[in-house]
């Protein structure tokens, strides 16, 4: 089933120079292909709406102030399963907890920065597509 999802690559993997490794295992799964890319620094509105979820919890504004810190990669990535697949590839929230060969698992030490972030649905990854990329469809 080909699924588009929303991908960012945080300011951390930007300033780290994890861009290139980070799209090479993207695009390394078989099928998988980037639809939209844009290099960006994220105002704080798109910040609000993007993590609307989180807002009154103790990472919230640390997570923000994280976020807007420097430019980050914005995709669109395409293919088989793509929504459930990324999310693999990045691993789970903790870097520490992540398994290594996972993005986090491999290049992370703390929680909240943890290189990428990648739709955790259908209905999230089209919200999220939505926010960044509104004239895309
Ligand atoms: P993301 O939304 O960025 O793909 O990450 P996720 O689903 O794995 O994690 P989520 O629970 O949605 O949290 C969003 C981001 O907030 C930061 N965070 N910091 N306790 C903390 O300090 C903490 N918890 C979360 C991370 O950057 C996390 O990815
Ligand atoms: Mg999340």
């Amino acid at each position: 089933m080909s699924q588009r999802t929303l991908v960012l690559l945080k300011p951390d993997a930007v300033r780290r120079g994890l861009v290139g490794e980070i799209i090479g295992r993207i695009e390394r799964k078989a099928g998988w292909s980037i639809a939209a890319m844009e290099l960006r620094t994220l105002d704080r509105a798109t910040l609000e709406q993007h993590y609307a979820e989180h807002e009154g919890r103790p990472f919230y504004e640390p997570l923000m102030e994280f976020m807007a810190s420097g430019p980050s990669v914005v995709m669109v990535v395409e293919g088989e399963r793509v929504i459930e697949g990324i999310r693999a590839l990045a691993g789970p929230t903790d870097p520490i907890a992540a398994a290594p060969g996972s993005v986090r698992g491999d290049f992370g030490t703390i929680v909240r920065e943890n290189l990428i972030h990648a739709s955790d649905s259908e209905e999230s990854a089209e919200r999220e597509m939505k926010i960044f990329f509104p004239a895309f469809s």
